[in-house]
């Protein structure tokens, strides 16, 4: 007879230095809700089996519920003897019913309940990144009217390029959260596979319905092979680098509009309920938020580095490694979730300061570029032409004026055939009007893209 002082295989105790180095607990007990949908699933088909009596499950189910219930009044008290979520429901459970809580585990392993649960509660958090992106795009597309008639200088290298409609610049953005959107939906795709009942590595010999409990949690399909999906974290990975994308793209926008909102832009105001002040100089209405989510990023980057180099040298198939997969995956998801719900307001209530813009708008020769493709639609080769514009910019920098300005002398000296007709392509206002290629700032087009990103976007 095995002595009853030992535990199990164990001679001895589990020392509490052990204990304490190896819980997981402190983390993961926000998986308890999908944890519970994955049991009540694997209960609902041990039934259907023949493992467990409809009163059985009956009582597993209602026990589990009442758990849940019980976790998110606040009556749950962790304890780091029992290592992680999944071991705190189950003792809950056998607390409860005894012998019948003792048979839930049968035909799977934690190495399958945690990458279920792991993929239950990331498919969540996709989703709901994803309404908060929508809401970003909303917000933009929401200012474009308003907008609608404000021109801003566009740069490139940060020098003044050519001018763009405030709403063209309000679309690009939409745009590269459309595409994170995509990337989004496309790792929700690939995440969206049943592990349950791949057990610890090789599958069980209890005939378990892997189909069912997919369908019953909304799996699209079954993982096919056990040593594979019990070591996938593909689906963290990815879900990573789509989070580290919206980061990047949230800290590009942010650096701009910070950029914006200094003297020397002046381009824009920001709401001051979304603005912090300075403890020593009264003056200061400070960008905060925007510095913060473009901090931030550094962190959701971080946590895919993290993640890429846990995984990088793991054998097949579960390694205790894996455990750390979950503090990165959720400070990444907590970190973006938090920036993209502040982005919303604060897109929603700057304003504009097209009075300051324009003051300055003639300034750097937006308007050049225009100016040479009039050259070439009149016969001009390109190369010749964007001489020709550079000399006469560099004689209006010389007088202190702009293209619009130069009597038409100017431009006859260069080319002779030229008449009064240039000045309808001068100035930012006729530059504007000048575009006409598909996606480009001409009206027509920015108000197309609108219309159709309203649809879109349903509103
Ligand atoms: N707490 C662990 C985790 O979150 C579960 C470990 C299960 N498997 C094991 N063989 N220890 O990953």
């Amino acid at each position: 007879m095995a002595s009853p002082s030992r535990s199990g295989v164990f001679a001895k105790e589990t020392d509490s230095r052990v204990e304490l180095f190896t819980e997981s607990i402190s983390f993961d007990a926000r998986l308890y809700a999908h944890d519970i949908r994955g049991s009540i699933a694997h209960a609902q088909m041990l039934e259907k089996i023949g493992i467990l009596t409809d009163n059985e499950r009956e009582a597993i189910e209602g026990a589990l519920l009442d758990i849940k219930a019980d976790i998110e009044a606040g009556n749950f008290t962790t304890s780091i003897s029992l290592e992680d979520i999944h071991m705190h429901i189950e003792k809950m459970l056998i607390d409860k019913l005894g012998d019948v809580g003792r048979k839930l585990h049968t035909g799977r392993s934690r190495n399958d309940q945690v990458s279920t649960d792991f993929r239950l509660w990331v498919r969540d958090a996709l989703d709901r990144v994803d309404e908060l992106l929508l809401q970003l795009q909303r917000a933009f597309v929401g200012r474009c009217d308003q907008d609608a008639d404000t021109i801003i200088p566009a740069y490139t290298h940060m020098q003044r390029a050519q001018p763009v409609l405030a709403p063209h610049y309000w679309l690009a953005y939409c745009e590269k959260l459309q595409r994170d959107r995509e990337r989004i939906a496309d790792c929700r795709k690939r995440l969206n596979e049943s592990s349950l009942g791949v057990a610890a590595l090789a599958g069980t010999s209890i005939p378990i319905d892997r189909q069912d409990t997919a369908e019953r949690l909304g799996f699209d399909r079954v993982a096919a092979n056990s040593l594979d999906v019990s070591s996938d974290r593909d689906f963290v990975l990815e879900s990573a680098f789509a989070l580290s994308m919206v980061a990047t793209h949230l800290s590009s926008w942010a650096e701009e509009w910070i950029l914006w909102k200094t003297i020397e832009f002046d381009f824009i105001d920001l709401p001051h309920e979304f603005c912090t002040g300075s403890s020593i100089m009264p003056q200061k209405i400070n960008p905060d938020i925007l510095e913060l989510i473009r901090g931030k990023t550094g962190r959701v980057i971080g946590s895919l580095q993290t993640l890429l180099i846990l995984i990088k040298g793991l054998p097949l198939a579960y390694n205790r490694d894996l455990q750390e997969d979950k503090p990165a995956l959720f400070d990444a998801f907590d970190t973006v979730e938090a920036c993209l719900d502040i982005a919303a307001p604060l897109v929603e209530g700057a304003t504009i300061k097209a009075d300051s813009i324009n003051q300055r708008l003639e300034q750097g020769f937006l308007d050049a570029t225009t100016m040479m493709e009039y050259l070439i639609l009149q016969g001009i080769p390109q190369r010749t032409a964007h001489h020709m514009i550079g000399c006469l910019v560099a004689l209006a920098t010389e007088h202190n004026t702009s293209l619009a300005k130069l009597p038409l002398e100017e431009f006859q000296k260069l080319s002779p055939d030229l008449d009064e007709k240039i000045y309808g392509v001068l100035g930012v206002k006729n530059a504007i009007a000048a575009f006409k290629s598909y996606g480009s700032t001409a009206p027509e087009q920015v108000k197309a893209q609108i219309s159709a990103w309203k649809t879109r976007l349903e509103m």
